[in-house]
């Protein structure tokens, strides 16, 4: 039994490592603990606790009692029988409120869907070694919800016991950035839950593209009715409610998108009127991708159109922002196309102008419906526009291109496809390409996405403009068939990036996202192994230098 020892040691140094996204502050011991059967979770020190963050508390003792995640050690933890025997059992976990709290209870829905400068999501949490309640504080039901997701993280199962061996535990706990992240339903809730098990905060949806305008929109029903590829595969007013409302739950803001004006054919099913070089041919000389078609920005019609349609879209969303787009705007189209070229002519406007009086009308209509725009980077940078400067900027094309943005004064989102792209490297998707490279290759690794560094060349002022940052899927070459298997575990390396802060030891990381990857396949995301089994169980020992 001695000679197992080490062998115990070893399972604690990789254990107290394995939450993810790793907290701010955490110190750990070496004493086992058991878990109750019987084990509560106390809300009885929150009055009038909200609904939804009860229904956390139960979703946790869910996984408390059925995660069943045997110890990553080479013998799965057989040899902490012993110890567990006369470990002593700790039986409740207690939520309260800190100090700090504004004695105003709110939902996690409520403060999840809040303004980004309003949102506190840090808590504090003690599992002491000696059976005494485990306690959980926080100044928010949303730092309640994030405290209880790590929570979960903790234990493990060796023959129907429930066991930490790193009692006590204590940690203090809050996000250095704000983290980030398309399917039938079920598919995007069970991607929530696994978002909100990785801390993140946000789930960018862009909803509606050249191909399919899936999305049903209050007082453009045609739009859908018309535009997306069947009856069948339309997100409903319903199915949008029950998503954002699941999301919210979950601590987790729905950042709507609607892309104009490029990306936008599919509206011309329905509103031809509006569509200028609607699958003009050859497609590669007025769009990036297949099939052309753009919104006819320089006619007032269509602006006036484009501001009612974010108007009755924003009333879909709870949250604070949306996003109007605006990437890969391409001119040639609007050279071909007649009635644009008249209205220029009419209006003595350049294209530049004229998208400047688009996108000022269509940002208007954001704010007067309660949100703050979000675009994609062109319209910083391609264009010389006049933006509200509480406009947030996704950066996509290039890591390089963060500092560009940061120098016009506008607050950012890392989205870089050099990073945090989780396609590349499956060849491409246009038809006829005769070799497999595809425009963003490689294959982004999640050891490649955890090296990125939010600040590099950026001035202390210009840091504070970052936001944070959020890992891409597009749905080229996704669907429900390899959603899980393209992002989990994957996408959880931006999470631990943007929520524990960059420049973390990527060796000491692998044994925790292994371990967060196993757990996720317990509630059962379909995962996919980073290394054999063989390597998860030893840490470090399929390092290129061990
Ligand atoms: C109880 O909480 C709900 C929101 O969760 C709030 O609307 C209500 O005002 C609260 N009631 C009291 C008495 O605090
Ligand atoms: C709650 O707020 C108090 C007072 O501002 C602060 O001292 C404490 O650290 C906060 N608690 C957490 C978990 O952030
Ligand atoms: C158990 O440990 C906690 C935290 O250290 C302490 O407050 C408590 O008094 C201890 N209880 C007993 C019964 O020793
Ligand atoms: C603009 O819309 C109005 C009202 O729908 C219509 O009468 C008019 O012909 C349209 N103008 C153009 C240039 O399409
Ligand atoms: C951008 O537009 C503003 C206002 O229309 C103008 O003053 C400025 O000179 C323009 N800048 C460039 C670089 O074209
Ligand atoms: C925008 O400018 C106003 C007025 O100068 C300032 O009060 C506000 O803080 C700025 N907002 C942002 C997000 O920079
Ligand atoms: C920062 O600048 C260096 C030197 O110009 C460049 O090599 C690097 O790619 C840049 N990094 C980012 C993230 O922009
Ligand atoms: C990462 O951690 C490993 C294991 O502790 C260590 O050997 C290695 O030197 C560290 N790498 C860096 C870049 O610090």
């Amino acid at each position: 039994m001695a000679c197992r020892f080490p062998l115990v040691i070893a399972a604690v140094s990789s254990a107290a490592y394995a939450l993810w996204p790793i907290p701010v502050d955490l110190s750990t011991g070496n004493q086992a603990l058991k878990l109750a059967t019987n084990f509560e979770i106390d809300t009885s020190a929150i009055s009038n606790a909200s609904q939804d963050l009860l229904d956390a508390a139960d979703r946790t003792k869910g996984f408390l009692q059925n995660d069943k995640l045997e110890i990553l050690v080479v013998d799965r933890g057989a040899s902490n029988a012993e110890r567990l025997q006369n470990a002593p059992t700790i039986s409740s976990l207690v939520l309260s409120f800190g100090t700090g709290h504004s004695g105003q209870i709110r939902s996690i829905s409520e403060e999840a869907t809040d303004d980004i400068d309003n949102r506190v999501e840090g808590y504090s949490l003690t599992v002491p070694e000696n059976g005494s309640k485990a306690t959980l504080t926080a100044n928010s039901s949303l730092g309640l919800f994030r405290g209880l997701t790590t929570f979960s993280q903790l234990w493990y199962n060796l023959n129907d016991i429930t066991y930490t061996i790193e009692a006590p535990i204590s940690i203090t706990d809050s996000p250095a950035y704000d983290p980030r992240i398309s399917f039938p339903v079920k598919d995007i809730l069970r991607t929530l839950d696994a978002m909100s098990w990785v801390h993140m905060t946000t789930f960018h949806w862009h909803a509606v593209d050249s191909q399919s305008f899936p999305l049903e929109i209050p007082e453009f029903p045609d739009l859908s009715a018309k535009g997306a590829y069947g009856s069948s595969m339309i997100y409903s007013t319903a199915d949008v409610q029950n998503i954002v409302t699941y999301a919210a739950a979950r601590g987790i803001d729905v950042l709507p998108e609607i892309d104009t004006p490029g990306h936008t054919t599919s509206i011309a099913q329905a509103f031809p009127e509006h569509v200028a070089c609607a699958l003009a041919t050859p497609w590669a000389n007025y769009a990036n991708e297949p099939p052309a078609g753009q919104l006819r920005l320089a006619s007032a019609n269509t602006t006036e159109f484009t501001a009612s349609l974010f108007s009755s879209a924003s009333s879909l969303f709870p949250g604070k922002y949306f996003s109007s787009g605006g990437d890969e705007v391409n001119d040639e189209c609007y050279a071909i196309d007649g009635p644009t070229q008249a209205e220029l002519k009419a209006s003595g406007k350049t294209l530049e102008q004229a998208l400047d009086t688009f996108i000022q009308a269509n940002h208007a209509a954001l704010k007067s419906n309660g949100k703050t725009p979000v675009v994609w980077e062109e319209m910083v940078l391609n264009f010389n526009l006049t933006l509200s400067n509480d406009t947030i900027v996704m950066v996509w094309i290039s890591s390089a291109d963060a500092a560009a943005v940061a120098d016009k004064g506008f607050r950012l989102v890392h989205a870089p496809s050099d990073y945090m792209y989780l396609d590349c490297g499956a060849g491409e998707w246009i038809g006829d390409t005769p070799n497999a490279v595809s425009w963003c290759d490689p294959f982004k690794s999640w050891q490649h996405t955890y090296t990125f560094d939010p600040t590099a060349n950026l001035t202390d002022a210009q840091a504070k403009l970052v936001l944070g940052g959020e890992q891409l899927l597009w749905t080229e070459q996704s669907g429900p068939s390899n959603l899980d298997s393209i992002v989990w575990p994957r996408a959880a390396s931006s999470a631990e990036l943007f929520w524990s802060g960059p420049g973390r030891n990527i060796s000491t990381a692998l044994p925790r996202l292994h371990d967060i990857a196993f757990r996720m396949a317990q509630r059962g995301i379909g995962v996919i192994p980073l290394q054999p089994q063989w390597c998860a169980l030893r840490p470090g020992v399929c390092d290129l230098t061990a």
